[in-house]
């Protein structure tokens, strides 16, 4: 095939990219985005800083509009995402009272989900819930804080009521090495919840990777998660400078693990990415293909 989401579909997967709904009048954009991927994750505007920025009043425009575009063009769409840290507004990052905390994420989550059943097959439920460095540990957050361990296994189960067929991810980045404490934590996690029945269903990387590109345990790291009985996913990929041995190896990682269902790049031209200087993307500021795109469509080709 000639175009990286119909290579990546010939083994059942698909092939997508980050979306920001203020780019979709960009013609160079958009004919690039419609030519080349099936699959669609709103950049910033399922985040809850968009979504429900005071409390119980919710903004779904800006990603009804990605969801539209992307429907009408045969796309799936992440959801990206209910719970994180982060693009998180000060009226819920300084609740303090348990009930009050979980009533709103809960209300969140519901409300969020119950709006897009049926156009989003996956959900970032969590976001990057996990701490850098040798703890093993979860961040501390508000929802860590206030709410403790179980946030995150409320917030699965919460998800998973309010739609019983979207898939649901928890989603972080620094897990692609499988020796890493970060790595470790989220495994067990995931381990766990398996055991116990809570609803998970895929774990996605983001793979935000520097020039060397990732890990020589990331197939080993897709691996194992994919042997708890999960699907696994490269949710945010880009590269430091775009080598094509490491985008090649990426993809190979992917598509030589059967659970691996698919990949999405952090954006479409390196002008679009949150990491500009570093030009980590497969399409130049002129909308080229650069290098990296024709080593990625050679590594999608089913073997
Ligand atoms: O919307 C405001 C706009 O009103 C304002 O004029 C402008 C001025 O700075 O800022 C705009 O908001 C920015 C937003 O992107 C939309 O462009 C924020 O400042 C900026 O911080 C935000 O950055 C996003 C970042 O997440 C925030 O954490 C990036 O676009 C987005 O690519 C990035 O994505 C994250 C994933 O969600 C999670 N994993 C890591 C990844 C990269 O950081």
């Amino acid at each position: 095939a000639t175009t990286l989401g119909a290579q990546a579909a010939q083994s059942g997967r698909y092939f997508g990219t980050a979306v920001a709904a203020g780019k979709l009048g960009d013609a160079t954009y958009s004919t690039i985005l419609n030519r080349e991927f099936n699959a669609v994750t709103p950049e910033n505007e399922m985040k809850w800083d968009t979504i429900e920025r005071s409390r119980g009043s919710f903004n779904f425009g800006p990603a009804d509009q990605i969801v539209g575009q992307a429907t009408s063009h045969g796309q799936r769409v992440r959801g990206h995402t209910l719970v994180w840290h982060s693009q998180l507004p000060s009226w819920v990052s300084s609740i303090t009272d348990a009930n009050t905390l979980r009533g709103v994420m809960n209300n969140h989550i519901t409300t969020t989900v119950n709006h897009y059943k049926g156009k989003v097959f996956a959900w970032d439920v969590v976001n990057e819930a996990f701490a850098d460095g040798g703890s093993g540990q979860h961040r501390p957050s508000v929802f860590q804080n206030v709410l403790g361990n179980g946030f995150i296994e409320e917030a699965f189960r919460t998800a998973r009521a309010a739609d019983q067929s979207a898939k649901l991810c928890y989603n972080d980045y620094n897990i692609e090495n499988w020796s890493d404490a970060k790595t470790q934590g989220v495994y067990r996690m995931v381990r766990d919840f398996k055991t116990r029945g809570v609803p998970i269903d895929c774990v996605g990387f983001q793979a935000h990777f520097g020039t060397s590109g990732p890990p020589a345990s990331f197939q080993t790291t897709l691996a194992n998660f994919a042997a708890l009985g999960v699907d696994v996913q490269i949710t945010e990929l880009d590269i430091a400078q775009a080598p094509t041995t490491a985008y090649a190896n990426t993809v190979k990682a992917c598509m030589n693990v059967s659970r691996c269902t698919g990949i999405t790049v952090w954006g479409i031209r390196d002008s679009d990415s949150w990491r500009a200087g570093e030009n980590p993307l497969l399409f130049d500021r002129g909308g080229n293909k650069k290098p990296a795109y024709q080593s990625v469509l050679t590594a999608l080709a089913p073997s």
